[in-house]
């Protein structure tokens, strides 16, 4: 089906979209399983996003330009050095993992509330030792474990993380950051602040001078460049 749409010119997009939501309109009541999952996944890439379609990444119907070129240029005095703002009550902090009480803390945010299941009866539960494993490999940024504490407790309450790699593309080696373990606790959300927090350690990369990140999502995000299907196997369940 994206086939048919990847030459559609950037002004058609709006008209994509509704055709789109038609059709699922009109599948709704069927059983074509696969054709709603391809429409779930399809959808996002044409619609008007609040958050990214403001942000400096590739639209799926826009045509390629010239390879290995930034998408935009902007130089370290174009970056703030001071921290976004958040709302009221919140305020950032970075997670120390060697520090065993704040390394208890992501864990226990992350055991809670990050990746699940559609029903919610399956959640990664990423072991302490794992966390500080993917998160400080030589090189790491103390200042990329980006938290979110407030409330009366003080409690974590989000969480983004980068690490420095280098990755290759066409040929070319680039210093990126690979974002990863964003994680809003769930009475936080659908506040907006996994933009926020997306927003922030973007800033912190730029301040390191590193332009290019990288990620994986779970949902459809502007603009895949790879998929990948992946199986679990459930130990000491
Ligand atoms: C992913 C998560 C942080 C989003 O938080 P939320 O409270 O649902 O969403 P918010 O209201 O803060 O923000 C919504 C915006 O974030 C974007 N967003 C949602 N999930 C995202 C993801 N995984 N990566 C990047 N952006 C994402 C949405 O597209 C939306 O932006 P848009 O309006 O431009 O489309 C939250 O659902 C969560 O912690 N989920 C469990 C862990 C998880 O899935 N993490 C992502 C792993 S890839």
């Amino acid at each position: 089906m994206l086939e048919k749409y990847l030459d559609t010119p950037i002004e058609c997009a709006d008209k994509v979209t509704e055709t789109l939501y038609k059709v699922k309109a009109r599948i709704a009541n069927t059983e074509s399983r696969r054709a709603k999952k391809m429409l779930d996944k399809t959808i996002p890439l044409f619609e008007k996003h609040e958050f990214w379609s403001t942000q400096p990444v590739m639209r799926v119907y826009e045509p390629i330009g010239q390879i290995n070129q930034p998408v935009e240029n902007k130089k370290l005095e174009d970056i703030s050095v001071e921290g976004l703002p958040l709302i009221e009550g919140y305020h950032w902090t970075t997670i120390n993992m060697d520090d065993q009480a704040e390394k208890d803390e992501l864990y226990d945010l992350l055991s809670n509330h990050y990746v699940e299941d559609d029903g919610g009866n399956f959640r990664f539960d990423y072991s302490r030792e794992f966390l500080k494993w993917a998160l400080t490999p030589p090189g790491y940024k103390k200042e990329w474990l980006v938290g979110v504490r407030g409330g009366k407790k003080n409690k974590l309450y989000g969480f983004i993380s980068g690490i420095p790699v280098k990755i290759m593309t066409h040929g070319q080696q680039t210093v990126m950051a690979e974002i990863n373990f964003l994680c809003v606790h769930k009475q936080l959300r659908s506040f907006r602040l996994a933009p926020v927090l997306i927003r922030e350690i973007t800033r912190r990369v730029n301040l390191k001078d590193i332009w290019q990140a990288i990620y994986t999502s779970g949902t459809t995000l502007m603009t895949p460049f790879g998929s990948a299907v992946y199986y679990h196997r459930n130990l000491n369940p």
